[in-house]
């Protein structure tokens, strides 16, 4: 499964970068909004980021109509070749998707949240979908179930459209979407780090460097 960073923090994904283990970066306008508080514009900071990934960088157009979509989605395309355009999940955000599909510009639906929603952007050519787990569970329903409905779908009739579980909350929503054979999990830098971490890890380092130190030096020479 690939990992995604869910941030457009540059520092995050710098240092997520450098684990060897980010395959890609999701944004949204609120994700954009937060880093936009100084100086930078939206295209030094988009510009930063699509250096920093070797891997697809989603960006979202906040146009309504699709016209407004295609246009926005042409400009960010022209900004790197990794962009990714981001197309909300509407009548016509899938209008906008059957364009830019045939325009070979990769599209991301986001906001998805129900099988007849993947099942439409699909048809209309998006090549990632992102079912927001964290908002469904928000709303006392099971996010995961829907990432497994999904994927019996798409592996039902071989759309190749690429699942990636967005909204992730905490590793287990990870571990989940690993098991189901999500594509992609796009998750919080917060998140990405407890991936690593583990108490008996810390504890077993602790205890071999202990036993290490107890050693005469002497002994250790090379
Ligand atoms: C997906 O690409 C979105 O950016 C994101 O996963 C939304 O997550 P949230 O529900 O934590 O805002």
């Amino acid at each position: 499964m690939k990992i995604f960073l869910d941030t457009a923090n540059v520092e995050e994904i710098k240092e997520g970068v450098s684990w060897g283990a980010v395959d890609g970066v999701t944004t949204n306008p609120t994700l954009i909004s937060k880093e936009l508080k100084g100086g930078l514009t939206f295209k030094e900071l988009v510009t930063t980021i699509l250096k920093i990934v070797d891997g697809p960088v989603s960006l979202e157009v906040t146009g309504l109509n699709h016209e407004e979509m295609v246009r926005e989605a042409r400009i960010l395309k022209s900004l790197g070749e990794n962009v990714v355009v981001k197309i909300p999940t509407t009548v016509e955000g899938l209008k906008a998707i059957k364009i830019l599909n045939k325009e070979k510009i990769n599209t991301n639906a986001t906001l998805v949240f129900s099988l007849s929603q993947a099942l439409l952007v699909a048809k209309a050519g998006a090549t990632y979908v992102s079912p927001f787990v964290g908002r469904l569970d928000d709303i006392g329903e099971d996010g995961m179930n829907l990432i497994q409905d999904i994927r019996e779908m798409y592996d039902n009739f071989g759309f190749e459209t690429e699942i990636i579980v967005a909204s992730i909350r905490h590793p287990v929503h990870v571990r989940q979407a690993a098991l189901i054979g999500a594509d992609i999990a796009t998750m919080p830098f917060e998140v990405f780090k407890k991936l690593i971490s583990h108490p008996k890890t810390d504890e077993g380092l602790k205890r071999f460097l202990d036993d290490w130190s107890k050693i005469d030096p002497s002994k250790l020479k090379l």
